[in-house]
């Protein structure tokens, strides 16, 4: 079975991108592979070192993965700091990447800002953690947002480099397989890694503009729907969701120039599960007043069980802290698996 990791961070709210850009995914995935959900606890502190409610944060996030379905039995849903060995993988992918292709990061140039001098060395390392995540389970899907396949090529890159700077170590101590990587045969530790984004909304958008994407960090709350807005405020952003004058075209096609259009028709879409052109058969000719209370109903029928469930969950912390902690427990395992053959690549003693 295919392994599947990915990881979400418990900074702010989660809003429908997060959901459609990767729960969702996540929850699809479980049929028939083998999958690893995590709250990236260590990467919420590289851009902000101080929380008011941390522990508060990594559970709504569990929580959310469970109320959308998640099952933490068949797989593995953890906290990231609970196992060290992500960050000791880190380390050593610290030493196999260069500053230079973290400086091309385009996350890290927007969240830096101006002042690059001064933000956190995390934050610039905090590719080489997510390459760690990944590759700590030797993982090979990796569900995510469009805005995810900058790191997920580093992560290509990292475990590319590592592979071939320590081929004859691999080799020697038996571990490792051959495959080819592009056009080059090599005997690789880490396999390559592919990222699952598509689907009809891999970058979901601000309802205010289109052309910005949907983010936790927006100061206009009207700009996204938070998975725990109650059904009322549903309504109300997509009723005051940007839109044009024209009426919605009958192809995907005709979507092409018209941003806000194309943001809604892929969310409903997405929360579906068609495609674009399947909706636009359905509303194609019909003007926005009318597609808007439908898309309304349907993201309030899709989101408000989950958020119920939300809500119950975060009310019970004892069970979800034994899901994380359980969780913790057998990714460990995992990953302290590779770590050893990782140390004897190396050469570290132990
Ligand atoms: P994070 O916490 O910012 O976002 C979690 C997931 O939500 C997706 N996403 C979106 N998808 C579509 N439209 C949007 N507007 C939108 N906004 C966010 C993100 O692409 C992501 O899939 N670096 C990651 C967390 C991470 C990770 C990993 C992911 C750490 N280690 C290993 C995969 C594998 C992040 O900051 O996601």
């Amino acid at each position: 079975k295919p392994l599947v990791f990915s990881g979400v961070q418990p900074t702010g709210n989660l809003h429908l991108g997060n959901y459609l850009g990767a729960i969702r995914k996540f929850v699809a995935l479980q049929d028939n592979n083998d999958c690893i959900y995590c709250v990236v606890d260590l990467h919420s502190i590289t851009a902000q070192l101080v929380h008011e409610d941390l522990r508060g944060q990594i559970r709504s996030i569990a929580a959310a993965f469970i109320a959308s379905g998640i099952d933490p039995e068949k797989h593995i849903v953890f906290n990231q700091s609970a196992v060290p060995q992500h960050a000791e993988l880190a380390w050593i992918f610290n030493c196999v990447a260069r500053i230079g292709w973290m400086n091309r990061m385009t996350q890290f140039k927007d969240k830096a800002g101006k002042d690059r001098e001064n933000a956190s060395l995390g934050l610039l390392a905090y590719p080489s953690l997510m390459a760690a995540d990944i590759l700590v389970y030797r993982a090979t899907h990796v569900p995510v947002g469009d805005d995810q396949k900058q790191h997920l090529e580093l992560t290509r890159d990292i475990a590319q480099k590592f592979n071939i700077d320590f081929m004859a170590h691999i080799r020697a101590r038996g571990y490792g397989v051959d495959i080819v990587v592009g056009e080059e045969p090599i005997h690789a530790y880490f396999p390559p890694v592919e990222p699952l984004i598509g689907g009809p909304a891999p970058r979901v958008m601000s309802l205010r503009d289109g052309t910005k994407k949907m983010s936790k960090s927006d100061p206009s709350d009207l700009s996204r729907i938070n998975l725990m807005d109650d059904a009322d405020t549903i309504l109300k952003k997509i009723r005051k969701a940007k839109t044009d004058p024209d009426a919605l075209p009958s192809e995907a096609d005709g979507l092409k120039g018209r941003p806000e259009a194309e943001n809604l028709v892929g969310i409903y879409a997405a929360l579906s599960d068609r495609s674009k052109d399947e909706v636009l058969a359905e509303f194609g000719g019909q003007q926005f007043s009318a597609f808007k209370p439908a898309l309304a109903d349907l993201a309030v029928t899709v989101l408000s069980p989950i958020t119920g469930e939300m809500r119950r969950l975060m009310g019970d912390t004892a069970h979800i802290d034994a899901i994380l902690r359980k969780g913790g427990e057998r990714a460990r395992e995992r990953a302290e698996k590779t770590m050893r053959e990782v140390r004897e690549i190396i050469g570290f003693l132990q």
